[in-house]
C-alpha cells in the first residue's frame, strides 16, 4: 500500500517544530487531519500524538512519486513528510512545512467521520472518533488527572491494591447490580472495591485502587455510565473529618496537575478552568436541603439528594462543597451512625461546582460487629452473604473511613465536557456496548 518516497525518516515530533527551526529540513510522520487538493498545490494539516502542523505540497517542488503520494492521501491517511520549516504567522504554531518529499504509508479512502457528522454516528465510530482533536484533548486531560491521583496516593503513604471484578454480593444495593452466571452460581459485577479495600487496611492501613465499577443504571443521564473508573481509598484510624481532609487534598492535587500540564488541551475544549481555592466548604445535609428547597427544588428531609438538589447546592459555591451527615435511610448499610444523632450517618459526598454535583461518596464505616449485623438485617440483606466482610469486625477491628471518586464525573467537571461519555474513550451506557 505504501507509495511515494520511501526514504522519508522521522526526525521530529510535531510539537518540536517551531520558529526556531526556520529554514531547516524536518521529517514528520502522522495522519492527515485536514486535506485540501487545489490541483497543483495540496494543503495538508498533519497530526501526530503531540500536535498538528500545516504542510504545503507543490507539484513543482517534489518528485513525481511524492506528488503521487500526496495526491492519493486523504483525511486520516498515514503519511511521512519531509520538508523545510517556514515562518507563517497565520498557520497554527506559527510555522508551516514546505514539503520536499512525501510518502503514503496507509491510505484512507473516504474516512467516515466528517465535520458535520452527527453525535450518534460518531459514537458508533468511536474507535475512529478518538482521533479527533476534541477527544485527543479530553483523553489527555483524563490521563493527566489519573496520573495526578496516583501521584498523590503514592506519595502520601497509600498502597495500591486491586480488587476482583466478579463478586458474590452487593455493596451499594441491589437495584444497580449486574448479574451473571458464574459456572451455575449467581455472581455480579462489582459496584465498588470498598469491601476489599477495607480488608486491606488491616495489612497496609492506607490503601487505594483505581479500577472499573459497574452499575446497572437505567437512568440515561449526562452523568451516568454503566461502567466507570472508580478511584477508591480506605484509611484505618480515620474518622469522617479526616476522610474529608484526604479527599480534598487528593482532588486539589490532581486538579492542579491537570491545570499546570494540560493548558493546551483545556483550550482546545474551550474550557476556562481555574483550580478552586482551598479549603472546600463543608455543610450538613440539613443545610443542603434548606438551600435546595429555597431554590424551589421539591425535596424532603430524608430523601437522597436528587440531581436537581445537588445542582442547586453546587451552584451556591464557587468551589467543590462537602455535604455530610445524610439520613441513614438515604445511604448504604455500612455507614456509621452519628452517636450524637443516630438518624444520620457519618458520610460525606463531594459536589463539584457549576451544577455538576456528586463526584465523591464516602464516610466512616461501622466497625462494631454487632452494629453491622443489625444494619444488614435491618436492610433485609442476608447475613451469610457478608460473612467475610463481618470477619473484618471480628478480628482486630478499628475505626476507619474511605471514599470513592468517579473519574469520568470529575474529568467532566474539570474539562467542561457536557456529557460524561466524552470523559472516557469507549463509553458504556444502557444502549451502547460497541465499539
Ligand atoms: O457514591 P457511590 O455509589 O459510593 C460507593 O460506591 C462507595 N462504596 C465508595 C467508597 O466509599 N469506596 O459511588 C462513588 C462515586 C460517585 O460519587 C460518582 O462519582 C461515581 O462513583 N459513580 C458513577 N460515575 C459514573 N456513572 C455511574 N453510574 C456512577 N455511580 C457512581
Ligand atoms: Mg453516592
Amino acid at each position: 500500500m505504501s507509495s511515494g518516497s520511501g526514504d522519508v525518516a522521522r526526525t521530529h515530533l510535531i510539537s518540536q517544530v517551531g520558529p526556531d527551526l526556520e529554514g531547516q529540513e524536518v521529517g514528520l510522520a502522522g495522519w492527515v487531519y485536514r486535506y485540501r487538493d487545489l490541483g497543483s498545490v495540496i494543503f495538508i494539516v498533519l497530526r501526530d500524538a503531540t500536535g498538528i502542523i500545516q504542510a504545503v505540497v507543490r507539484s513543482e517542488e517534489v518528485d513525481p512519486n511524492s506528488w503521487e503520494a500526496a495526491k492519493k492521501a486523504d483525511v486520516e491517511a498515514s503519511v511521512k513528510l519531509a520538508g523545510v520549516v517556514r515562518l507563517d504567522p497565520r498557520a497554527p504554531g506559527g510555522v508551516e512545512i514546505r514539503v520536499t518529499r512525501a510518502s503514503l504509508v496507509g491510505e484512507s479512502p473516504d474516512f467516515p467521520i466528517k465535520k458535520d457528522t452527527g453525535v450518534e454516528f460518531r459514537l458508533d465510530k468511536r474507535h475512529l472518533d478518538i482521533r479527533s482533536r476534541r477527544m485527543w484533548a479530553a483523553l489527555k486531560i483524563r490521563a493527566e488527572f489519573i496520573a495526578g491521583l496516583r501521584e498523590w496516593f503514592d506519595s502520601n503513604g497509600f498502597v495500591s491494591v486491586e480488587a476482583p471484578t466478579f463478586v458474590s454480593a452487593a455493596v451499594e444495593g441491589g437495584a444497580t447490580l449486574f448479574e451473571l452466571n458464574y459456572f451455575g452460581r449467581k455472581a455480579y459485577l462489582t459496584q465498588s472495591s470498598q469491601f476489599y479495600l477495607e480488608a486491606a487496611i488491616f495489612t497496609f492501613e492506607k490503601v487505594y485502587t483505581i479500577q472499573p465499577s459497574f452499575r446497572a443504571e437505567k437512568s440515561r443521564t449526562r452523568r451516568h455510565l454503566t461502567e466507570f473508573w472508580h478511584a477508591e481509598a480506605e484509611m484505618a484510624w480515620h474518622d469522617l473529618d479526616a476522610m474529608m481532609d484526604v479527599a480534598e487534598a487528593l482532588v486539589d492535587h490532581a486538579v492542579q496537575r491537570v491545570y499546570e500540564n494540560r493548558k493546551e488541551e483545556l483550550e482546545i475544549l474551550g474550557r476556562k478552568f481555574e483550580p478552586p481555592q482551598r479549603p472546600y466548604p463543608r455543610i450538613s445535609y440539613d443545610e443542603a436541603i434548606d438551600i435546595a428547597q429555597s431554590k424551589g427544588v421539591q425535596i424532603e428531609w430524608g430523601d437522597d439528594m436528587s440531581t436537581e438538589a445537588e445542582r442547586a447546592v453546587s451552584l451556591e459555591f464557587d468551589r467543590p462543597v462537602f455535604v455530610y451527615r445524610y439520613p441513614k435511610q438515604a445511604k448504604a448499610f455500612y455507614h456509621a451512625p452519628d452517636p450524637a444523632r443516630p438518624e444520620v450517618v457519618l458520610c460525606a459526598d463531594l459536589l463539584a461546582p457549576e451544577g455538576i454535583g456528586e463526584i465523591i461518596g464516602g464516610g466512616q464505616r461501622i466497625h462494631s460487629y454487632d452494629e453491622l449485623v443489625a444494619r444488614i438485617r435491618e436492610e433485609g440483606l442476608r447475613v451469610e452473604d457478608y460473612e467475610w466482610y463481618l470477619d473484618l469486625r471480628r478480628y482486630g477491628s478499628v475505626p476507619h473511613a474511605g471514599f470513592g471518586l468517579g473519574v469520568e464525573r470529575t474529568v467532566r467537571w474539570i474539562a467542561g465536557i457536557p456529557h460524561i461519555r466524552d470523559a472516557v474513550a469507549f463509553p458504556r451506557t444502557p444502549t451502547r456496548l460497541t465499539p
